[in-house]
């Protein structure tokens, strides 16, 4: 007798393809460049807004730059603006507020969620996916001019 298993597979695939659009749409260079970046997984609800840059700018100074160094361009701790950070990069925004939140336990990355509220951890997130695009732009002008553009 012929099994009817049309339901359950059929689910599963849907459900696959969801989350295979899902990732795309938070991982695609294109999403980023025109600043929705992340709006299926991640939502940062500060992104863009000029104050929660200016907070975030101001928290990560006090607070990250110690070990993250000036704009988180890195030092004796990981940089969070090039490669997998930079704009259309592997990591997400939610990565990031994960690791912010609860830190990375046995190395020095403290969880902040303990003394940053989820907002004020968005706009530190704001302030650096803007500088990611500053250092993209910079460093694409080195080679070659007119490709800093394509980031603003
Ligand atoms: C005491 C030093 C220290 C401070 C302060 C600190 N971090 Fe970190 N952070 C680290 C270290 C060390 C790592 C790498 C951990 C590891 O080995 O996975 C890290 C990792 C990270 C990562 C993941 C980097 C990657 O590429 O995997 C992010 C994002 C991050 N920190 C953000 C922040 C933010 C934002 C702040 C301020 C709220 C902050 N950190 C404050 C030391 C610090």
């Amino acid at each position: 007798m012929k099994r009817n298993n049309h339901d359950g597979p059929n689910l599963r695939v849907l459900a696959g393809v969801l989350a295979v659009a899902a990732v795309a749409l938070c991982w695609s260079p294109l999403s980023r460049a025109f600043g929705v970046t992340g709006a299926a997984a991640s939502a940062n609800p500060v992104a863009g807004q000029p104050d929660a840059a200016r907070h975030g700018e101001e928290l990560f100074g006090r607070i990250c730059q110690q070990c993250h160094n000036t704009r988180g361009h890195g030092g004796k701790c990981p940089q969070l603006v090039r490669g997998a950070w930079a704009p259309g990069g592997a990591n997400s925004d939610q990565l990031m507020f994960n690791t912010i939140t609860h830190g990375r336990p046995g190395t020095q990355m403290g969880a902040f969620g303990e003394v940053l509220t989820k907002e004020q951890i968005w706009q530190i997130i704001t302030f650096l996916r803007e500088e990611a695009v500053r250092v993209k732009a910079a460093d694409a002008k080195k080679p070659k001019d007119d490709e800093a553009d394509l980031w603003y």
